[in-house]
């Protein structure tokens, strides 16, 4: 049965289109059904319209107190069974939560639990990794929880930390891995390799 999923992200989305590519592919047996961005001019937005799945933007600016409602009713409507955050700044309600609980996926670029919690997203990751000196770093995919970066664990891919490296190559090296680790994640999801 096709995995119908759901993308939240907040900015370029290339996580979204690593997921959406491999869907139209068929690398994976899932089905992008709808992609949410809390900001109205994001790429990624642009990248779901082009791929013909149902864009809509959706933040406190839309929906007010009612976002989080709102939100899950209509991934609701949409008959979704896995929520992948991809890039997503904002921090999910109680009803996302509740409704979704365990089938709302994430990825860090980093391997948690190092360099994780609140405060850790975008350039700030590397640049931790850089100054505790790791010789490796990588990407995690994890289930969300009310927490930042603390549900569990369902697969992580490595990469090496080089001396030379700066907060872009690092960056870079680790984005490159992500397009592949989330696609191949969810579709062992979509198989039932990985049960969550
Ligand atoms: C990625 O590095 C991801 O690990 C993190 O946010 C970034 C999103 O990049 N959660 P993009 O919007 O998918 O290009």
């Amino acid at each position: 049965m096709t995995l119908t999923i759901a993308i939240l992200a907040s900015h370029g989305g290339s996580n979204a289109q690593a997921i959406i590519d491999a869907c139209a592919r068929g690398t994976i047996d899932a089905r992008v059904a709808g992609l949410i961005s809390n900001n109205s001019s994001s790429l990624a937005l642009e990248r779901a319209r082009k791929a013909g799945i149902p864009a809509m933007h959706m933040s406190s600016v839309t929906h007010g107190e009612s976002l989080d409602a709102a939100m899950c009713k209509q991934l609701q409507a949409l008959d979704i069974e896995l929520v992948a955050l991809a890039g997503y700044m904002k921090q999910l309600g109680p009803a996302m939560l509740g409704a979704f609980e365990g089938r709302i996926v994430n990825i860090h670029p980093a391997l948690l639990p190092r360099h994780g919690g609140r405060g850790m997203f975008g350039s700030r990751v590397h640049e931790a990794v850089l100054a505790a000196g790791d010789q490796r770093s990588g990407a995690t995919v994890h289930l969300v929880d009310s927490g930042y970066d603390t549900g569990a664990q369902l697969a992580q891919a490595e990469v090496p930390v080089l001396p030379d490296d700066t907060v872009e190559t690092l960056a870079a090296r680790v984005l490159e891995v992500e397009h592949r680790l989330y696609p191949e994640t969810i579709g062992k999801i979509a198989r039932g390799e990985i049960v969550i």
